[in-house]
């Protein structure tokens, strides 16, 4: 017999009688020891509950308080196993007391959207949004944003980012874009990897780290129409080049968890697609953790999708593909313990949700030390002064000089006056989505920064201006006057996909904002009456400069054409306007380069780099066709020249091939360069894209110095998947490209 006290507890009528034993309480043992010790005395329904999510308990009392009420109920019965969005650290103490009271005291999970910080709580560090960090394409940087995310999480009692997003964006209708790493695989899985790397550390449970939750499996970001939920009908070529490199680099990375996409591919909802979410994530990859369904998506296995008659239908067909959580709310435990009793639903498959959650619960030390936070210690760990540092240091490196005609900028220091203009100039647009109510003060605007710089030494006006969509014509005339007695003017124009200003979900609230979760849109313009404005403002002949505050590539054609100065600033976060005034002042160098193409319009989406030869072989009839600057386009202050790419002639397969090329900095200030290594296989079994990234340095330069930059292109990155999607290399000629130039090299090797 155990040290342990023996007693015996009443689950009700007919259900079983579990013994309770303590001893998994004890944290000197192994936690693979505890979850076995812990899982035998569970009954069924405390099993499903580890399997059920709940919105947070605040969130629920102000809009259901019927469901808040049988939420706390069922936390204190001890079958709730993680909430999202609960909103304070308090409140998140308040449900672990709540558990403890239970019979088993199984701690919770607390959830949190946190995609570029943990910015869906107040006082937190804001980075720039993920289109953003992957301009940088500082992978380095990337980790060490996501360690301060992960830290500031555990700091608040969070235990589980539903995050990287790992979806190639193709399509610049959809609203998401500015959520994701842009339209490169290589680029999406590296930052995405990267982030799982920061979040997570060695498995996501240390006392700094959270479990990461890549998503969304699979393929999100081709939706058709660029509509979010809309189906994805990809090729098996395109999942297999595209859509799956990402999310294998995540579970490589070691992903502990994986949230299941909205959509539906090729025909099936992918919360039902075993075939996906089974044969593949855990047959083929090796994936060992659980996986989580979105927002109400097993619901929409039967209200949207139409694949199942009721919910414990939809309840059978996502467990059973392999979803082990179900986000959120009433109505999925009493369907499964239903299913389990008629053996719809093993229980060995609950067992095996069960034991990973338990898992990662005793090693993050909830059953122990770590159960609660102190939540004045949790205050003092937000947005300290090294994490703001860092978040300045990626909103510097990452804008992206589109056009810089005449060198109009940087702007001189010596100028007598600036305008700054345009409805996002003293916006919070540039947080981007998944940021909700911060303190005013945290948030530096363009205008904020412009005047922290240069206010001293020169006038700095503000245009007053009403918001994005609703600019009238007195907001022009008054912009328009105002440009004509300024020396220069920096209009700052774009999207806004920021949800700062809002309380909850709810997109009928958002009428501002046009990027964002479910904000796709039918063109890519600027909306509202932006254009308008500048056209206005340009007419005046002052000098004017362009700030770009989007999520997605916009089609800018009659500013590409017209205005000298434009900087792709994306959603530079929190310190975002101060690197913006730093850049457009010359005191920082811009080094970002586009993760994704810009298109001239949506009628000419699909754009994107790594097309197939035949992609461009004939031209729309009215208008160009190919895009207004692709990927990998960014300027600097500097000039870079490429020289001496030199690659062996010939090479035996299965070698690596080592590539040098050298970056003179041949300009008069130091900057960046971001040398991107692509590969062409010149004739190939398939077709191949013109050209596909291998590799990528980020280095800095010195005027007049330069280096020499090694790459080691391995035999995989030569690599095709033939007719039959078997991964081959194929013997022959390959060219290899960096900046302008192009070196040949021959494969040896028989033909196949
Ligand atoms: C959503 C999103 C997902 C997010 C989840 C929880 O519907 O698609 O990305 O993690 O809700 O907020």
């Amino acid at each position: 017999m155990k040290r342990a006290v023996l007693l015996l507890v009443g689950l009700g009528a007919g259900a079983a009688v579990h013994a309770q034993d303590g001893s998994y309480l004890d944290p000197s043992l192994a936690p693979e020891q505890r979850v076995e010790l812990l899982v035998r005395q569970m009954t069924l329904r405390e099993k499903v509950g580890q399997m059920n999510q709940y919105l947070g308990l605040e969130r629920q009392r102000t809009d259901k308080p019927q469901v808040a009420a049988q939420m706390e109920a069922e936390l204190k019965e001890g079958v709730v196993g993680s909430t999202l969005f609960t909103l304070t650290a308090e409140e998140g103490n308040r449900i672990q007391r709540m558990v403890e009271s239970s019979r088993l005291k199984i701690p919770v999970f607390h959830a949190m959207d946190s995609i570029h910080g943990h910015a869906c709580y107040y006082g937190t560090t804001v980075f720039p949004t993920a289109i953003t960090m992957a301009s940088s394409f500082d992978l380095a940087l990337v980790e060490q944003a996501h360690q301060v995310t992960a830290m500031e999480m555990r700091a608040t009692g969070y235990h589980w980012a539903f995050w990287p997003y790992m979806s190639v964006a193709r399509d610049a209708r959809w609203g998401r874009v500015g959520e994701t790493f842009g339209e490169d695989p290589l680029v999406v899985a590296r930052m995405a990897a990267a982030c799982v790397k920061g979040l997570q550390g060695e498995n996501g449970t240390g006392p700094n780290q959270v479990l990461a939750c890549a998503k969304a499996f699979l393929g999100d970001g081709q939706s058709v129409n660029g509509l979010n939920f809309a189906p994805m009908d990809l090729s098996e070529r395109t999942l297999r080049e595209v859509v799956y490199p990402p999310a294998k680099a995540c579970i490589d990375a070691g992903c502990r968890t994986i949230m299941a996409a909205h959509n539906e591919i090729n025909g099936t909802p992918c919360h039902s697609h075993k075939g996906l979410l089974t044969d593949l994530l855990r047959g083929e990859w090796g994936f060992e953790g659980y996986v989580v369904s979105d927002w109400m998506d097993i619901e929409r296995l039967n209200w949207i999708h139409k694949v199942t008659p009721d919910q414990k239908t939809s309840v059978e067909a996502a467990v059973n593909a392999g979803v082990d959580v179900h986000m959120q709310g009433i109505d999925f435990i009493e369907p499964l313990e239903e299913l389990v009793r008629e053996g719809r639903v093993s229980e060995e498959r609950i067992d095996r949700a069960v034991r990973a959650i338990l898992l990662d619960k005793f090693r993050m030390g909830l059953f122990d030390e770590n159960r609660y936070v102190d939540e004045e210690a949790a205050r003092a760990a937000l947005a300290t002064p090294s994490s703001r540092a860092l978040a300045l240091e990626m909103a510097r490196k990452a804008p992206v000089l589109l056009k810089n005609e005449n060198q109009i900028l940087p702007l001189s220091k010596a100028l007598k006056s600036v305008l700054v203009a345009g409805p996002l100039a003293d916006s919070n647009a540039l947080v981007g989505d998944w940021v909700y109510a911060q303190p005013p003060e945290n948030i530096i605007t363009v205008l904020d920064g412009v005047k922290a710089l240069v206010g001293n030494r020169m006038e700095v006006r503000h245009a007053r201006c009403g918001e994005l969509m609703e600019i009238t014509d007195e907001d022009i005339a008054r912009t328009v006057d105002m440009a004509r007695n300024a020396d220069a003017i920096i209009m700052v124009i774009g999207d806004n996909d920021s949800r700062v200003n809002e309380q909850w979900e709810d997109d009928s609230r958002r009428i501002n904002t046009s990027g964002g979760e479910n904000r796709a849109r039918s063109d890519i313009n600027l909306v509202g009456r932006q254009l308008e404005m500048l056209q206005q403002v340009h007419a005046t002949g002052k000098p004017v400069v362009v700030v770009l505050i989007n999520g997605r590539p916009l089609s800018v054609e009659w500013v590409a054409d017209h205005v000298e100065g434009i900087l792709e600033a994306w959603q530079p976060g929190m310190m975002g306007g101060q690197a913006v005034a730093e850049i457009l002042f010359g005191e920082v160098n811009p080094s970002g380069k586009l993760p994704m193409t810009f298109p001239r319009s949506a009628g000419h989406i699909l754009n994107y780099y790594s097309h197939r030869p035949s992609f461009y072989y004939k031209n729309y009839i009215f208008g160009k066709t190919e895009p207004l600057w692709w990927f990998g386009h960014g300027l600097s202050y500097t000039t870079f020249a490429y020289s001496d790419l030199s690659v062996p002639k010939q090479v035996a397969a299965g070698q690596p091939v080592p590539v040098r090329v050298t970056v003179k900095n041949t300009g008069n200030r130091a900057g960046d360069e971001v040398v991107l290594l692509y590969v062409n296989d010149v004739i190939s079994s398939v077709t191949t894209p013109v050209k596909l990234l291998k590799d990528w340095a980020r280095i800095r330069l010195e005027p007049g110095q330069q280096q020499v930059v090694e790459f080691a292109l391995t035999p995989s990155d030569l690599a095709l998947l033939d007719k039959d999607f078997n991964s081959v290399v194929e013997p022959g000629a390959f060219e290899v490209m960096t900046g302008a130039l192009k070196a040949e090299f021959v494969l040896e090797g028989n033909p196949q």
